[in-house]
């Protein structure tokens, strides 16, 4: 019997955040001398890409460079906290089993100095062409357990992995496909991560055929939840936009049965959402949750059930398990169309996402 669940929407969205003391590992990151980046890289079983930088790089690339850099810090930070709760026995975050802990630990370790290879490696492009390259912030993150900080690892991984889709793209639409090659390597790399991820969490380690696609700016929000502070302006040193993300209420894998989810978003600095405000309870109102999932067309069903408080939306909308077998991460957004033929239309007519639904097949 398949069990659905959902790995891991309650607890992005949960509000009972903690920050830790220690944030960056203690290796020379992000700026390590040369003997340290070898004993990163010993840790990373590899080494940066050694060869030359492409000649050229259009300035509209940089963003992409810089949201990969910024995503991956966050990252650094997240799998550096957990090594460190599992290490020194945090309550939670506690492995009876000596042998267990020690592999884990071992691969979150190798982990951790991938993410920061991957991290130094797009800062490298950034200064490399004039860019401003995104120092660490300082994070909160929401999990409290070992098992809530693999389903959420696994979460932002798939929603990564849909991200640099969308950096292939557009490194190609800017005409710099020296840099692809790196990318597809990264997505692998990554893909990886979330096999072994999803085969601790007794879900199969390949998620879908084609796995769902996402745009750099729902990644960029999505961070947006983790960030305390940055040492730079955000808005202002990388140019993507920021959207208010989208929580998923309730008992899910109960409203995933029902194939109907509810959702929250704060609507307050949402300038395209002004015409919307007060307008409750229409089931016509012309708002839309659009899914992406696997490689589908962007998948649009219509707000029911709006109220709000404040300018706080909340709203329910089908979710056509079944029909779109809608397996591993789906993304959301609340869009002004139901008819939009490409994610960047999505992103065109998005007033909020993302919101992230993960639903496991168990291995039985
Ligand atoms: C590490 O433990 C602290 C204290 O419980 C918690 O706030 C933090 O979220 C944990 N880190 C991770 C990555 O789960
Ligand atoms: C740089 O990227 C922009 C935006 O995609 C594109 O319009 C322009 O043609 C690109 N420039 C070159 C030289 O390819
Ligand atoms: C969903 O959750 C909200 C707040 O957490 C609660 O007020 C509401 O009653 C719940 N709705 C259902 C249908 O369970
Ligand atoms: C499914 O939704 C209906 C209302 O549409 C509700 O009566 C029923 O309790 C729900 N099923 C479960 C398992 O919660
Ligand atoms: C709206 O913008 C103001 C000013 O930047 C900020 O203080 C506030 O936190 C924002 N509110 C939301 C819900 O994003
Ligand atoms: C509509 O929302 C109310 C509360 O806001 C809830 O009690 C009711 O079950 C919802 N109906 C549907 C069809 O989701
Ligand atoms: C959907 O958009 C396409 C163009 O993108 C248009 O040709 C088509 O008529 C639209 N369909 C509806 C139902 O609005």
């Amino acid at each position: 019997m398949l069990c659905k669940s959902i790995l891991s929407a309650a607890v992005l969205a949960s509000s009972a955040f903690a920050r830790p003391a220690s944030q960056l590992p203690a290796d020379g990151f992000p700026n390590p001398d040369a003997k340290q980046l070898s004993a990163i890289s010993g840790e990373a079983d590899g080494t940066l890409p050694n060869g030359p930088p492409p000649p050229t790089l259009n300035a509209s690339s940089i963003p992409i460079f810089q949201l990969i850099n910024f995503n991956e810090n966050f990252e650094v930070a997240f799998f550096n906290s957990l090594i460190h709760n599992i290490t020194t026995g945090v309550s939670g975050f506690q492995i009876p089993f000596d042998q267990e802990k020690k592999a884990l630990l071992s691969v979150l370790r190798t982990v951790l100095a991938q993410e920061e290879l991957h991290s130094i490696n797009a800062a490298g492009v950034i200064s490399h062409f004039g860019g401003v390259v995104p120092a660490p912030c300082v994070y909160k993150f929401p999990t409290t357990d070992v098992i809530g900080a693999i389903s959420l690892a696994e979460t932002f991984t798939s929603l990564v992995l849909g991200t640099l889709q969308d950096a292939s793209e557009g490194l190609s639409i800017n005409g710099d496909h020296g840099p692809v090659r790196a990318v597809g390597s990264v997505i692998g790399q990554e893909g990886e991560q979330t096999g072994y991820f999803r085969s601790l969490l007794n879900a199969r380690p390949s998620e879908k055929p084609f796995l769902t696609t996402s745009l750099a700016e729902f990644a960029f929000s999505a961070l947006q939840d983790f960030i305390v502070s940055c040492p730079f302006d955000i808005a202002s040193t990388i140019p993507i936009p920021i959207h208010p993300t989208i929580a998923v209420l309730n008992d899910s894998s109960v409203a995933v049965k029902n194939e109907s989810l509810t959702f929250t978003a704060d609507l307050t600095n949402v300038s395209a959402a002004q015409p919307f405000y007060g307008n409750a309870g229409a089931v016509d109102m012309g708002l839309f949750m659009t899914y992406f999932t696997g490689q589908d067309a962007p998948l649009s069903m219509p707000v029911t059930n709006a109220s709000w408080t404040g300018n706080v939306l909340t709203f329910t909308a089908a979710f056509p398990y079944h029909e779109y077998v809608m397996d591993g991460l789906t993304i959301g957004a609340l869009t002004t169309s139901g008819n939009l033929s490409s994610p960047a239309a999505v992103g065109a007519a998005t007033l909020a996402a993302p919101a992230l639904i993960n639903l496991a097949n168990h291995i039985v």
